[in-house]
């Protein structure tokens, strides 16, 4: 008997895990946002400029509340990015990189005045903020890629907006350690208004689109009580906003900057950065559902609640989902 309950709560263990890992397997093919891999590829980025007469090229992608910088230069030491700066080098928000034998190393710094070394963010009371970071070696070019939060909290950090301009400075060094550099130079970027992003959905079909690209999806939307539901990472995710589920109660998370949103399988009701609100108020029929394994979510509500637009083409069966609002 004893082994009996074990071997129950064993297998039900497992497909509590197998339900959580598929919903948070990554989006891949899905995403725009560029891949952190030490490589930047065409396109990749929205955003790029060339500087230093050709040595040294920046990319960098905003959207949500996350930023993404590829850095490509002429070197086979150091390269760094400042952020922000007061005077000159002095108070630059810096990361600074390099590849020595295949190993990467990304510093996020902070420069205190027109001297260096620049000490390290946490030997200043402050955090490491680099969510993600790759680079790589070839050709006498050194490449760093590295995302993190526009707006980290941290004082040694500085803001980067979602639109207009910013101060940067960048240099490069000869050298695979914290050394003085080899060129440098300023400039101002307009980090360019964010890039609209448009989600397309087919009920009963896995094929959807963002901005034009195929996406396939692990699973096909479907319409219950007049209502889209689909898995609701294929939406949250390029919007910037990241998934969880906590099997115990059944619960989704969906949060970004300033939003968290928390829907439960089976319950009309969601919870909206601490207030309860209604899914559909005309229906307590429209709720999450668990679909062959697969969490699905009201499209309508939660792209709604992500600041989306979100239309339904009858005749095709095609779902728009449009961010920002027109
Ligand atoms: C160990 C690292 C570093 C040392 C020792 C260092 C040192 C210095 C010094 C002494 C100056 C003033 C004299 C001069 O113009 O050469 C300077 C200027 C400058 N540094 Fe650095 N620096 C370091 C890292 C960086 C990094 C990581 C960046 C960019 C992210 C940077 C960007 C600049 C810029 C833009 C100037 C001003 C150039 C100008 O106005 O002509 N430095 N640095």
């Amino acid at each position: 008997m004893v082994q009996r309950v074990r071997i129950a709560d064993i297998v039900q263990c497992c497909l509590v895990v197998v339900v959580a890992v598929l919903l948070m397997l990554p989006a891949g093919v899905l995403s725009a946002q560029p891949a952190v891999d030490g490589v930047v590829k065409t396109g990749e980025y929205d955003h790029s400029t060339v500087l230093g007469d050709g040595i040294y090229t920046l990319s960098w992608t905003v959207a949500g509340d996350t930023a993404w910088f590829g850095i490509q230069a002429t070197t086979t030491g150091w390269v760094a990015l400042g952020i922000d700066p007061e005077t000159v080098m002095k108070g630059a928000d810096m990361v600074f990189g390099w590849v020595s034998g295949g190993k990467t190393t990304v510093l996020d710094q902070y420069s205190t005045g027109m001297f260096g070394p620049h000490p390290d963010d946490t030997s200043l009371g402050g955090t490491m903020d680099i969510l993600s970071s790759a680079g790589s070696e070839q050709s006498g070019t050194t490449t760093i890629e590295f995302s993190r939060k526009r707006v980290t909290g941290d004082t040694q950090d500085k803001a980067i907006p979602a639109s207009g301009n910013l101060k940067i400075i960048w240099a490069v060094g000869n050298a695979d350690s914290v050394s003085p550099h080899a060129r440098k130079g300023s400039a101002t970027i307009d980090i360019g208004a964010p890039v609209p992003i448009v989600l397309t959905f087919t009920i009963s079909s896995t094929n959807g689109t963002r901005n034009g690209t195929p996406v396939t999806l692990d699973a096909a939307p479907v319409i219950q009580n007049g209502r889209t539901l689909l898995p609701v990472r294929y939406v949250a995710e390029p919007l910037g906003a990241t998934v969880t589920w906590t099997a115990g109660t059944r619960t989704v998370t969906i949060q970004r900057a300033g939003l968290t949103l928390a829907l439960v399988v089976g319950r009309a009701t969601a919870v909206v950065n601490g207030g309860n609100i209604r899914i559909d108020p005309a229906d307590a029929r429209v709720v999450p559902i668990i679909l062959q394994g697969r969490t699905m979510l009201p499209a309508r509500f939660v792209a709604e609640q992500l600041g989306c637009a979100v239309s339904y083409d009858t005749t095709t069966r095609v779902v728009t989902i449009t961010y920002p609002k027109p």
